[in-house]
């Protein structure tokens, strides 16, 4: 019963994404969800809530749909109310997908439980070292950004607002965002896996930097 509703949600969601722009596609989705997998083996929750709300959390990004935030819960909410999953749950699933981006945790913070702290670690890993690197640069050419320019210092975003509408190059990035997430884990064990991740990106940081003066 329980793993039917996995097994559809998997279905839809994978139909969903298709053409979804390859940061945010299914396999992004399945990265996730082996996150939480993982994660689950460490931390006491509800493991349907969890598979559920990895599954579901980028069914419709806000960046694609006019900056609207509250799509993607809804879209969520519908299919599961549609396959028979009982109300509490939906309502659980729908807070975390709203609650766990990046973007929100900027904002006013208004919902948190356990499972949000896993599928939240399951997807900010997903950010964090060689796919974390791709995913960066992939998002920058999607966005026609320069890969680096010496001239414009990175900036600490302290709001949703400067931090959704910044133009600048893709390394700034590394420093607005990807660096700061290994001190951003809720759970230990997902701080064992960033710290690694993170080593990584230091490592691909000054290889660049490296590189860019010709220092070979
Ligand atoms: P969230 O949905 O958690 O707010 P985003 O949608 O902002 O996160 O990020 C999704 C992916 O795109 C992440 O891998 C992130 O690092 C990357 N990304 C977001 N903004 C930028 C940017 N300005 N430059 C490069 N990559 C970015
Ligand atoms: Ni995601």
């Amino acid at each position: 019963m329980m793993q039917a509703y996995i097994d559809q949600t998997a279905d839809y969601v994978r139909k969903q994404l298709a053409n979804a722009e390859a940061g945010h596609d299914w396999w992004h989705i399945l990265r996730v969800w082996n996150n939480v997998k993982l994660l689950l083996q460490h931390e006491t929750a509800d493991r349907i809530t969890c598979e559920l709300a990895a599954l579901l959390h980028d069914i419709a990004d806000s960046k694609f749909h006019d900056g609207d935030e509250t799509i993607g819960p809804q879209m969520a909410g519908e299919f599961l109310s549609k396959i028979g999953v009982e109300a509490s749950t939906v309502q659980h699933v729908q807070n975390i997908i709203f609650n766990m981006s990046y973007k929100a945790s900027l904002g006013d913070v208004t919902f948190y439980s356990k499972e949000l702290e896993i599928v939240q670690d399951a997807d900010r890993l997903d950010a964090m070292g060689a796919i974390g690197i791709a995913r960066a640069f992939h998002y920058g050419g999607f966005k026609n950004r320069e890969l680096y320019n010496p001239n414009i210092p990175p900036v600490a975003h302290h709001d949703k607002e400067s931090y959704k509408n910044t133009t600048a190059p893709t390394l700034n990035h590394f420093y607005e965002k990807l660096l700061l997430l290994k001190d951003k884990m809720n759970t230990q064990a997902a701080r064992t896996i960033a710290k690694q991740r993170h080593e990584f990106m230091e490592q691909f940081l000054s290889r660049f930097y490296d590189e860019w003066e010709g220092n070979n």
